[in-house]
């Protein structure tokens, strides 16, 4: 009775009771950056309080609701805000939302996040494209697909090479091109957070080949593949996150967020424009 994908269930039919529009493609806004949800037509906003499973946010820059809507001309279901599993949720919670877009109809995942840069010629503000990921406390044990696994969702081992998917790859670079946006590309480190990494643990980072370090995304990207998702991470570079650099702060990393609102918004909406529908058909997750 209470089985994940009973739960699933209730929460897929509890928004779905709310609006007429079958969403296809779920994005999840991340620190300061949730003002894109705004600019959806037709738009039914759902306080996560209202959908079962779904937590209350606590953190500063992550509203928690979820917003159906139409985005260039595409239906969407846009998350402002997402649980993280600093909060102290565990990661099967934290991915909650992901299966329930899936289950609502969602095929392809657009995920957005606050990182710190690892590279001193970055700049704060920039934008960079994940091209893979290290999911470091998935590593150690804390895995979202830790457990019985359920068939009906995914396979046991899902593959998670290429778990970035190359059309949508391209779409974001041909959308940086023709908007003029400089688009950065690399692997995003997940840590779990909340302290910001010492200044050896960013030394580690680096030695380990990634770009970016942050607390979210991963994750959801790793639950999304387990289901077929086809996979797109924006992180937006809110600090440099640099050994000898200043210490990072939350405030900083909310103003970067509102800063390059415009950017962001630009480069998503340019992205949606071109989906097809061969780029929000799923694919299967153990052959990439
Ligand atoms: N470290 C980890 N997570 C982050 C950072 C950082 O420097 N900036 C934004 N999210």
């Amino acid at each position: 009775m209470n089985d994940l994908l009973t739960q699933i269930e209730h929460a897929r039919s509890t928004i779905a009771a709310h609006t007429s529009i079958v969403p296809r493609i779920a994005i999840i806004l991340g620190s300061g950056l949730s003002a894109l949800a705004d600019d959806l037509d037709d738009p039914v906003v759902i306080p996560y309080a209202a959908i079962p499973g779904f937590l209350p946010t606590t953190v500063i820059g992550h509203p928690g609701e979820l917003v159906i809507g139409m985005l260039e001309g595409q239906p969407v279901a846009v998350m402002r805000g997402r649980f993280h599993f600093y909060e102290g949720h565990s990661m099967q919670q934290v991915t909650f939302p992901v299966r329930v877009l899936h289950t609502l109809g969602c095929t392809t995942l657009l995920a957005t996040n606050a990182a710190g840069g690892l590279h001193a010629d970055w700049h704060i503000g920039d934008l960079m494209l994940i091209t893979d990921h290290i999911f470091l406390p998935g590593l150690a044990g804390h895995h979202p697909l830790r457990g019985p696994n359920d068939e009906r969702l995914g396979p046991r081992f899902p593959a998670m090479v290429g778990a970035y998917d190359r059309e949508l790859l391209a779409l974001a670079r041909g959308a940086a091109d023709r908007l003029g946006i400089l688009l950065r590309e690399g692997v995003y480190l997940m840590l779990s957070g909340p302290a910001f990494e010492s200044g050896a643990e960013l030394r580690m980072c680096r030695l380990l080949g990634a770009d970016v370090v942050g607390m979210s995304t991963v994750s959801e990207v790793v639950v999304a593949r387990h289901m077929g998702m086809r996979c797109m991470g924006l992180s937006l570079i809110t600090n440099l996150a640099l050994p000898d650099g200043p210490p990072a702060n939350h405030l900083e990393v909310l103003d970067a967020g509102e800063a390059a609102r415009p950017k962001i918004a630009a480069l998503i909406r340019s992205v949606l424009a071109h989906i097809d529908r061969a780029a929000t058909t799923p694919t299967s997750p153990d052959r990439p």
